[in-house]
Protein backbone atom coordinates (compact mmCIF):
# COMPACT_ATOMS: atom_id res chain seq x y z
CA UNK A 1 0.00 0.00 0.00
CA UNK A 2 0.99 3.50 -0.79
CA UNK A 3 2.09 5.39 2.39
CA UNK A 4 -0.34 8.21 2.62
CA UNK A 5 -0.54 10.92 5.21
CA UNK A 6 -3.44 13.54 5.76
CA UNK A 7 -2.94 16.82 7.22
CA UNK A 8 -5.85 18.65 8.66
CA UNK A 9 -6.21 21.77 8.98
CA UNK A 10 -2.51 21.48 6.61
CA UNK A 11 -2.87 24.80 5.11
CA UNK A 12 -1.89 26.59 8.84
CA UNK A 13 1.05 27.50 9.82
CA UNK A 14 2.42 24.37 11.65
CA UNK A 15 0.97 22.16 8.50
CA UNK A 16 2.61 24.25 6.17
CA UNK A 17 5.84 24.18 7.88
CA UNK A 18 5.73 20.33 7.83
CA UNK A 19 4.03 20.33 4.46
CA UNK A 20 7.98 19.80 2.82
CA UNK A 21 9.31 17.05 5.22
CA UNK A 22 5.85 15.32 4.95
CA UNK A 23 6.25 15.15 1.01
CA UNK A 24 9.69 13.93 0.89
CA UNK A 25 8.74 10.94 3.27
CA UNK A 26 5.27 9.72 2.00
CA UNK A 27 4.17 8.74 -1.21
CA UNK A 28 1.16 11.11 -0.98
CA UNK A 29 0.54 14.04 1.19
CA UNK A 30 -3.22 15.31 1.10
CA UNK A 31 -4.16 18.98 3.23
CA UNK A 32 -7.73 19.09 4.12
CA UNK A 33 -8.37 22.87 5.30
CA UNK A 34 -11.17 24.96 4.99
CA UNK A 35 -9.24 27.92 4.68
CA UNK A 36 -10.82 29.97 7.83
CA UNK A 37 -11.09 33.83 7.12
CA UNK A 38 -9.67 34.57 10.31
CA UNK A 39 -6.12 32.78 9.28
CA UNK A 40 -6.50 33.00 5.39
CA UNK A 41 -7.47 36.59 4.58
CA UNK A 42 -7.14 35.75 1.26
CA UNK A 43 -8.55 32.26 0.73
CA UNK A 44 -6.09 30.77 -2.02
CA UNK A 45 -3.74 27.97 -1.13
CA UNK A 46 -0.78 29.16 0.78
CA UNK A 47 2.62 29.73 -1.39
CA UNK A 48 4.07 27.73 1.76
CA UNK A 49 2.25 24.51 1.27
CA UNK A 50 4.64 22.61 -0.59
CA UNK A 51 3.71 22.30 -4.41
CA UNK A 52 3.76 18.09 -3.51
CA UNK A 53 0.76 18.34 -1.36
CA UNK A 54 -2.38 17.46 -2.38
CA UNK A 55 -4.78 20.34 -1.23
CA UNK A 56 -8.67 19.54 -0.76
CA UNK A 57 -10.93 22.38 0.51
CA UNK A 58 -13.21 21.11 3.60
CA UNK A 59 -14.51 21.30 6.64
CA UNK A 60 -13.62 18.88 9.59
CA UNK A 61 -16.77 19.33 10.79
CA UNK A 62 -18.26 18.59 8.16
CA UNK A 63 -19.68 14.51 7.67
CA UNK A 64 -20.23 14.88 3.92
CA UNK A 65 -16.45 16.52 3.71
CA UNK A 66 -15.12 13.73 4.74
CA UNK A 67 -17.35 11.03 2.95
CA UNK A 68 -15.87 13.02 -0.41
CA UNK A 69 -12.26 13.01 0.88
CA UNK A 70 -12.11 9.41 1.87
CA UNK A 71 -13.79 7.90 -1.45
CA UNK A 72 -10.46 8.67 -2.90
CA UNK A 73 -7.91 9.12 0.05
CA UNK A 74 -6.89 6.10 2.75
CA UNK A 75 -4.63 7.52 5.42
CA UNK A 76 -1.80 5.56 6.78
CA UNK A 77 -1.53 8.33 9.25
CA UNK A 78 -3.30 11.84 9.99
CA UNK A 79 -1.53 14.44 11.56
CA UNK A 80 -4.85 16.18 13.09
CA UNK A 81 -4.06 20.01 13.11
CA UNK A 82 -7.09 21.96 12.22
CA UNK A 83 -8.72 24.15 15.18
CA UNK A 84 -10.09 27.12 16.39
CA UNK A 85 -7.12 28.15 18.46
CA UNK A 86 -8.20 31.99 19.84
CA UNK A 87 -7.89 31.53 23.64
CA UNK A 88 -9.45 35.10 24.60
CA UNK A 89 -12.00 34.15 21.28
CA UNK A 90 -12.69 31.21 22.75
CA UNK A 91 -14.46 32.50 26.11
CA UNK A 92 -16.64 34.66 23.83
CA UNK A 93 -16.99 31.83 21.09
CA UNK A 94 -17.46 29.09 23.34
CA UNK A 95 -19.27 26.80 20.55
CA UNK A 96 -17.64 27.68 18.43
CA UNK A 97 -14.21 26.35 19.33
CA UNK A 98 -15.74 23.28 20.81
CA UNK A 99 -17.76 22.61 17.32
CA UNK A 100 -14.57 22.38 15.71
CA UNK A 101 -12.15 21.22 18.09
CA UNK A 102 -13.96 18.65 19.50
CA UNK A 103 -16.85 17.57 17.34
CA UNK A 104 -14.37 18.08 14.32
CA UNK A 105 -12.65 15.30 15.68
CA UNK A 106 -15.59 12.97 16.46
CA UNK A 107 -16.35 13.70 12.97
CA UNK A 108 -13.12 12.81 11.76
CA UNK A 109 -13.20 9.42 13.65
CA UNK A 110 -16.04 8.57 12.77
CA UNK A 111 -15.75 8.96 8.83
CA UNK A 112 -12.52 6.75 9.25
CA UNK A 113 -14.93 3.50 10.65
CA UNK A 114 -17.79 4.10 8.31
CA UNK A 115 -15.33 4.23 5.19
CA UNK A 116 -13.49 1.33 6.88
CA UNK A 117 -10.51 3.23 6.41
CA UNK A 118 -8.61 3.37 9.64
CA UNK A 119 -4.82 5.03 9.86
CA UNK A 120 -2.14 3.29 11.44
CA UNK A 121 -1.10 6.69 13.37
CA UNK A 122 -3.03 9.55 14.45
CA UNK A 123 -0.73 12.56 15.42
CA UNK A 124 -2.32 15.39 17.35
CA UNK A 125 -1.15 18.53 18.03
CA UNK A 126 -2.64 19.18 21.87
CA UNK A 127 -1.57 22.90 23.76
CA UNK A 128 -0.28 24.14 26.68
CA UNK A 129 -2.88 25.19 27.45
CA UNK A 130 -4.72 21.96 29.05
CA UNK A 131 -2.45 22.85 32.09
CA UNK A 132 -4.11 25.85 32.89
CA UNK A 133 -1.91 27.66 35.63
CA UNK A 134 -0.47 23.97 36.13
CA UNK A 135 1.63 22.98 39.84
CA UNK A 136 3.18 25.08 41.77
CA UNK A 137 4.93 24.47 44.84
CA UNK A 138 4.41 25.85 48.50
CA UNK A 139 7.06 26.88 51.04
CA UNK A 140 7.17 23.10 52.60
CA UNK A 141 7.62 21.54 49.36
CA UNK A 142 4.32 20.34 48.78
CA UNK A 143 2.60 20.41 45.52
CA UNK A 144 -0.33 22.68 44.69
CA UNK A 145 -2.79 23.15 42.01
CA UNK A 146 -3.69 26.68 42.15
CA UNK A 147 -6.30 26.67 39.58
CA UNK A 148 -7.56 29.92 37.86
CA UNK A 149 -6.39 33.35 39.28
CA UNK A 150 -9.84 35.57 39.48
CA UNK A 151 -11.02 38.51 38.05
CA UNK A 152 -10.89 40.49 41.55
CA UNK A 153 -7.69 38.75 42.07
CA UNK A 154 -6.17 40.60 38.37
CA UNK A 155 -8.44 43.76 39.53
CA UNK A 156 -6.40 44.66 42.50
CA UNK A 157 -3.09 43.80 40.96
CA UNK A 158 -2.34 40.55 42.33
CA UNK A 159 -0.92 38.85 39.23
CA UNK A 160 0.75 35.67 41.57
CA UNK A 161 -0.49 33.25 43.70
CA UNK A 162 0.85 34.21 47.21
CA UNK A 163 3.61 32.39 48.76
CA UNK A 164 3.59 29.91 45.80
CA UNK A 165 6.34 29.48 43.04
CA UNK A 166 5.78 27.32 39.63
CA UNK A 167 6.71 24.58 38.22
CA UNK A 168 7.46 23.90 34.84
CA UNK A 169 5.04 21.51 33.12
CA UNK A 170 5.75 18.11 32.22
CA UNK A 171 2.95 15.21 30.87
CA UNK A 172 4.21 12.63 33.36
CA UNK A 173 4.16 14.72 36.45
CA UNK A 174 1.78 17.58 35.90
CA UNK A 175 -1.92 17.44 35.71
CA UNK A 176 -4.31 18.98 33.15
CA UNK A 177 -6.29 21.49 34.41
CA UNK A 178 -7.42 23.97 31.25
CA UNK A 179 -8.49 27.31 32.79
CA UNK A 180 -10.18 28.51 29.11
CA UNK A 181 -12.53 27.04 27.03
CA UNK A 182 -10.02 26.77 24.33
CA UNK A 183 -8.00 24.19 26.77
CA UNK A 184 -10.98 22.13 27.85
CA UNK A 185 -11.19 21.70 23.75
CA UNK A 186 -7.83 20.61 23.51
CA UNK A 187 -7.50 17.97 26.67
CA UNK A 188 -11.41 16.79 25.34
CA UNK A 189 -9.29 15.93 22.15
CA UNK A 190 -6.86 14.08 23.88
CA UNK A 191 -9.25 11.87 25.60
CA UNK A 192 -11.81 11.24 22.65
CA UNK A 193 -8.25 10.36 20.34
CA UNK A 194 -6.84 8.35 22.61
CA UNK A 195 -9.57 6.21 23.81
CA UNK A 196 -10.63 5.46 20.23
CA UNK A 197 -7.33 4.83 19.23
CA UNK A 198 -7.04 2.24 21.60
CA UNK A 199 -9.57 0.33 21.06
CA UNK A 200 -9.43 0.43 17.63
CA UNK A 201 -5.58 -0.77 17.79
CA UNK A 202 -4.46 2.75 16.21
CA UNK A 203 -1.57 4.27 17.74
CA UNK A 204 -1.70 7.86 18.87
CA UNK A 205 0.49 10.07 19.49
CA UNK A 206 -0.31 13.82 21.35
CA UNK A 207 1.76 16.93 21.40
CA UNK A 208 1.31 19.66 23.81
CA UNK A 209 3.13 22.60 22.05
CA UNK A 210 3.77 25.62 24.13
CA UNK A 211 3.72 29.18 22.06
CA UNK A 212 5.03 28.71 18.50
CA UNK A 213 6.12 31.21 16.21
CA UNK A 214 8.53 32.47 13.34
CA UNK A 215 8.05 32.62 9.62
CA UNK A 216 4.96 31.67 8.27
CA UNK A 217 2.96 32.75 11.33
CA UNK A 218 -0.44 34.99 10.18
CA UNK A 219 0.24 38.35 10.37
CA UNK A 220 -3.20 39.75 10.84
CA UNK A 221 -4.78 36.99 12.86
CA UNK A 222 -5.58 39.16 15.91
CA UNK A 223 -6.43 36.28 18.42
CA UNK A 224 -3.14 34.63 17.82
CA UNK A 225 0.54 35.31 17.78
CA UNK A 226 1.60 37.98 20.61
CA UNK A 227 5.58 38.00 19.15
CA UNK A 228 4.12 38.90 15.65
CA UNK A 229 2.61 41.64 17.24
CA UNK A 230 5.21 43.06 19.30
CA UNK A 231 7.26 42.92 16.25
CA UNK A 232 5.03 44.58 14.15
CA UNK A 233 4.45 47.04 16.76
CA UNK A 234 8.13 48.04 17.04
CA UNK A 235 8.73 47.89 13.42
CA UNK A 236 6.14 50.77 13.11
CA UNK A 237 8.13 52.15 15.92
CA UNK A 238 5.46 52.24 18.21
CA UNK A 239 5.51 51.45 22.55
CA UNK A 240 4.65 47.73 22.72
CA UNK A 241 2.08 47.68 25.76
CA UNK A 242 3.17 45.05 28.43
CA UNK A 243 0.50 43.56 30.02
CA UNK A 244 0.34 42.55 33.94
CA UNK A 245 3.62 43.61 35.46
CA UNK A 246 5.72 42.38 32.47
CA UNK A 247 6.74 38.92 34.31
CA UNK A 248 3.70 36.62 32.76
CA UNK A 249 5.68 33.81 31.24
CA UNK A 250 5.85 31.89 28.47
CA UNK A 251 8.03 29.40 26.69
CA UNK A 252 8.43 30.39 23.04
CA UNK A 253 9.44 27.54 20.56
CA UNK A 254 10.34 27.83 17.08
CA UNK A 255 8.62 26.92 14.28
CA UNK A 256 11.33 24.59 12.75
CA UNK A 257 12.14 23.35 15.93
CA UNK A 258 8.61 22.23 16.28
CA UNK A 259 7.86 20.69 12.84
CA UNK A 260 11.17 18.82 13.63
CA UNK A 261 9.14 17.17 16.61
CA UNK A 262 6.30 16.17 14.89
CA UNK A 263 8.12 14.83 11.90
CA UNK A 264 10.11 12.72 14.62
CA UNK A 265 7.02 11.31 16.66
CA UNK A 266 5.19 11.08 13.60
CA UNK A 267 8.13 8.57 12.28
CA UNK A 268 8.93 6.74 15.80
CA UNK A 269 7.80 3.29 16.21
CA UNK A 270 6.98 3.63 19.77
CA UNK A 271 4.23 5.34 21.15
CA UNK A 272 4.91 6.84 24.09
CA UNK A 273 2.81 6.67 27.22
CA UNK A 274 2.10 10.23 27.74
CA UNK A 275 2.12 13.45 25.87
CA UNK A 276 5.25 15.17 24.37
CA UNK A 277 5.94 18.44 25.97
CA UNK A 278 7.40 20.63 22.80
CA UNK A 279 9.26 23.62 24.02
CA UNK A 280 12.25 25.71 23.75
CA UNK A 281 12.88 24.72 27.74
CA UNK A 282 13.45 28.34 28.15
CA UNK A 283 11.02 30.67 30.21
CA UNK A 284 10.74 34.12 28.68
CA UNK A 285 8.49 36.93 30.32
CA UNK A 286 6.86 38.61 27.92
CA UNK A 287 9.04 41.65 29.00
CA UNK A 288 11.83 40.43 27.92
CA UNK A 289 10.47 39.66 24.63
CA UNK A 290 9.24 43.02 23.94
CA UNK A 291 12.33 44.70 24.70
CA UNK A 292 14.02 41.75 21.91
CA UNK A 293 11.50 43.01 19.49
CA UNK A 294 11.97 46.85 20.51
CA UNK A 295 16.10 46.59 19.88
CA UNK A 296 15.57 44.33 16.97
CA UNK A 297 13.66 47.63 15.73
CA UNK A 298 15.25 50.26 17.83
CA UNK A 299 11.60 51.09 19.05
CA UNK A 300 10.89 52.79 22.44
CA UNK A 301 11.27 51.09 25.92
CA UNK A 302 8.28 48.88 26.25
CA UNK A 303 6.19 50.45 28.67
CA UNK A 304 4.00 48.01 31.75
CA UNK A 305 0.14 49.06 31.17
CA UNK A 306 -1.07 46.79 34.06
CA UNK A 307 -3.41 45.38 32.37
CA UNK A 308 -4.92 42.04 31.96
CA UNK A 309 -6.42 39.06 29.81
CA UNK A 310 -9.46 37.26 31.51
CA UNK A 311 -8.40 33.82 31.62
CA UNK A 312 -4.42 34.37 30.67
CA UNK A 313 -2.46 32.10 32.45
CA UNK A 314 0.56 33.97 34.43
CA UNK A 315 3.39 31.61 34.12
CA UNK A 316 3.80 28.29 31.02
CA UNK A 317 7.03 26.58 30.76
CA UNK A 318 7.64 23.22 30.00
CA UNK A 319 10.46 20.54 31.10
CA UNK A 320 11.35 19.25 27.46
CA UNK A 321 13.87 16.78 28.98
CA UNK A 322 11.46 13.29 28.42
CA UNK A 323 10.46 14.35 24.48
CA UNK A 324 14.24 15.29 24.08
CA UNK A 325 14.87 11.90 25.05
CA UNK A 326 11.96 9.66 23.23
CA UNK A 327 11.93 11.79 19.88
CA UNK A 328 16.13 11.88 19.96
CA UNK A 329 14.99 15.26 19.64
CA UNK A 330 16.44 18.81 20.56
CA UNK A 331 15.33 22.56 19.81
CA UNK A 332 17.94 24.54 18.21
CA UNK A 333 16.55 28.03 17.81
CA UNK A 334 16.17 30.01 21.13
CA UNK A 335 13.83 33.25 21.61
CA UNK A 336 17.18 35.83 20.41
CA UNK A 337 17.33 34.48 17.43
CA UNK A 338 13.81 32.92 16.47
CA UNK A 339 12.58 36.74 17.01
CA UNK A 340 15.43 37.95 14.87
CA UNK A 341 14.85 35.30 12.00
CA UNK A 342 10.84 36.46 12.20
CA UNK A 343 11.58 39.86 12.05
CA UNK A 344 13.63 39.52 8.69
CA UNK A 345 10.23 37.09 7.25
CA UNK A 346 8.77 40.17 8.35
CA UNK A 347 10.67 42.72 6.42
CA UNK A 348 11.07 40.41 3.34
CA UNK A 349 7.64 40.83 3.01
CA UNK A 350 7.70 37.44 1.49
CA UNK A 351 3.80 36.74 3.43
CA UNK A 352 2.26 37.17 0.78
CA UNK A 353 -0.32 34.44 -0.25
CA UNK A 354 -0.63 33.36 -3.91
CA UNK A 355 -2.43 30.26 -5.66
N1 LIG B 1 0.66 27.87 17.01
C1 LIG B 1 0.70 27.61 18.31
O1 LIG B 1 1.28 28.37 19.10
C2 LIG B 1 0.07 26.36 18.86
C3 LIG B 1 0.28 26.06 20.21
C4 LIG B 1 -0.32 24.93 20.74
C5 LIG B 1 -1.09 24.11 19.93
N2 LIG B 1 -1.28 24.42 18.63
C6 LIG B 1 -2.16 23.56 17.83
O2 LIG B 1 -1.53 23.27 16.60
C7 LIG B 1 -2.52 23.13 15.58
C8 LIG B 1 -2.16 23.98 14.38
O3 LIG B 1 -1.97 25.31 14.79
P1 LIG B 1 -1.46 26.44 13.82
O4 LIG B 1 -0.63 27.35 14.63
O5 LIG B 1 -0.92 25.85 12.58
O6 LIG B 1 -2.83 27.19 13.53
P2 LIG B 1 -3.38 27.84 12.19
O7 LIG B 1 -4.60 28.59 12.57
O8 LIG B 1 -2.30 28.52 11.44
O9 LIG B 1 -3.79 26.55 11.34
C9 LIG B 1 -4.98 25.85 11.56
C10 LIG B 1 -5.54 25.49 10.20
O10 LIG B 1 -6.78 24.79 10.42
C11 LIG B 1 -7.71 25.27 9.48
N3 LIG B 1 -9.04 25.05 10.02
C12 LIG B 1 -9.66 25.74 11.02
N4 LIG B 1 -10.89 25.26 11.19
C13 LIG B 1 -11.04 24.24 10.30
C14 LIG B 1 -12.12 23.37 9.99
N5 LIG B 1 -13.30 23.45 10.61
N6 LIG B 1 -11.93 22.44 9.02
C15 LIG B 1 -10.75 22.37 8.33
N7 LIG B 1 -9.71 23.17 8.58
C16 LIG B 1 -9.87 24.10 9.56
C17 LIG B 1 -7.37 26.73 9.26
O11 LIG B 1 -7.86 27.21 8.01
C18 LIG B 1 -5.86 26.71 9.34
O12 LIG B 1 -5.27 26.58 8.05
C19 LIG B 1 -3.86 23.47 16.23
O13 LIG B 1 -4.51 22.25 16.54
C20 LIG B 1 -3.48 24.20 17.49
O14 LIG B 1 -4.44 23.99 18.50
C21 LIG B 1 -0.72 25.54 18.06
Amino acid sequence: MLSTCLVTGGAGFIGCALSGALADHFDRVVALDNLHPQVHPVRQRPAALDERVEFVLGDVTAASDWDDLLADVHPSTVIHLAAETGTGQSLTEASRHAKVNVVGTTEMLDAFVRHEKLPRKIVLTSSRAVYGEGAWVKGDGSVSYPGQRSRAMLQRGQWDFPELTPTPFRSDRVEPRPTSVYGSTKLAQEHILKSWCLAMDVSPVIFRLQNVYGPGQSLTNPYTGIVSLFAQKAKAGEVIPVYEDGDIVRDFVFIDDVAAAIVAGTFASQTGEFAYDIGSGEATTIMHLAEIAAAIYGAPQPEINGLFRDGDVRHASCSIEESKRALNWAPVVMVDEGVQRLCSWIDAGSQTVTP
